[in-house]
């Protein structure tokens, strides 16, 4: 898939979301590339006067920045602890509608949104769909930068190849948590996220991973063909 065409899938994914903003809610707003989509067009909403009263709870300090120069108003936790619904991307979803997130770095304020929201919802572009999470890329785990060395040491234990993400000047990436992240690759995919999610949730300086599972009710996919409408099956 060409990345204009991708693109374009990221904007009909992020223009269908739009259906579910309505005036006075209070929305968590994730980070990356078809969040971008998405804010570009919530700030057209709003100066066009087709909703009112919105407030958001950026993910990311890009995302705030890119909000507030649309014209979106800005929020927190601290003033609002439930949110209406957020809003974000991702980087892999399985079947059951888990996914990889955090491959733009701000998996952990992107988890305690959605985990505060009374709907969570996807966007994406078709070629975010796979069979088994960890198969397109590395899964990010953000880390303590206190004794990092170790905490790779022990993420490798678990079968992956665990590495930081640097910069391009070879510098550690922080977060804007000020954290370290590991890319951690599973040569042949995760097998069992839940078994992983639980061993990482347990080990001391692993902050947050990137794995959000049972976590989207609702994911919307940028397809050839159109856009698919895809709800988390909770029976
Ligand atoms: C940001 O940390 C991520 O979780 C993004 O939601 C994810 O990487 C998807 O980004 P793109 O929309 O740029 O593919």
């Amino acid at each position: 898939m060409g990345t204009v065409n991708r693109e374009h899938l990221k904007h009909v994914a992020a223009e269908k979301a739009l259906f579910l903003v309505k005036d006075g809610m209070v929305i968590g707003l994730g980070s990356g590339t078809t969040m971008a989509h998405f804010i570009d067009l919530l700030g057209d909403l709003l100066r066009q006067r087709k909703v009112s009263r919105i407030q958001a709870v950026p993910t990311s300090e890009t995302t705030a920045e890119h909000a507030r120069r649309v014209g979106i108003p800005l929020t927190s936790l601290d003033e609002h602890d439930v949110l209406d619904l957020a809003i974000d991307g991702a980087d892999e979803i399985d079947l059951h509608l888990n996914l990889i997130k955090g491959r733009g770095r701000a998996l952990l304020r992107e988890k305690i949104v959605a985990a505060h929201a009374r709907r969570f919802v996807v966007i994406v572009d078709e070629s975010k769909m796979v069979r088994r999470l960890g198969t397109h890329g590395p899964l990010p785990v953000e880390i303590l930068p206190f004794g990092a060395r170790a905490h790779l040491r022990w993420l490798a234990s678990l079968g992956c190849q665990a590495e930081l993400l640097r910069e391009p000047s070879g510098d550690p990436v922080h977060t804007d948590n000020g954290n370290y992240l590991a890319m951690c690759h599973f040569p042949h995919g995760i097998t069992d996220p839940y078994a992983l999610a639980d061993c990482l949730n347990a080990q001391p300086g692993i902050l947050e991973h990137g794995l959000f599972l049972d976590m989207a009710d609702t994911v919307v996919v940028g397809t050839e063909e159109g856009v698919r409408i895809l709800e988390r099956n909770t029976t």
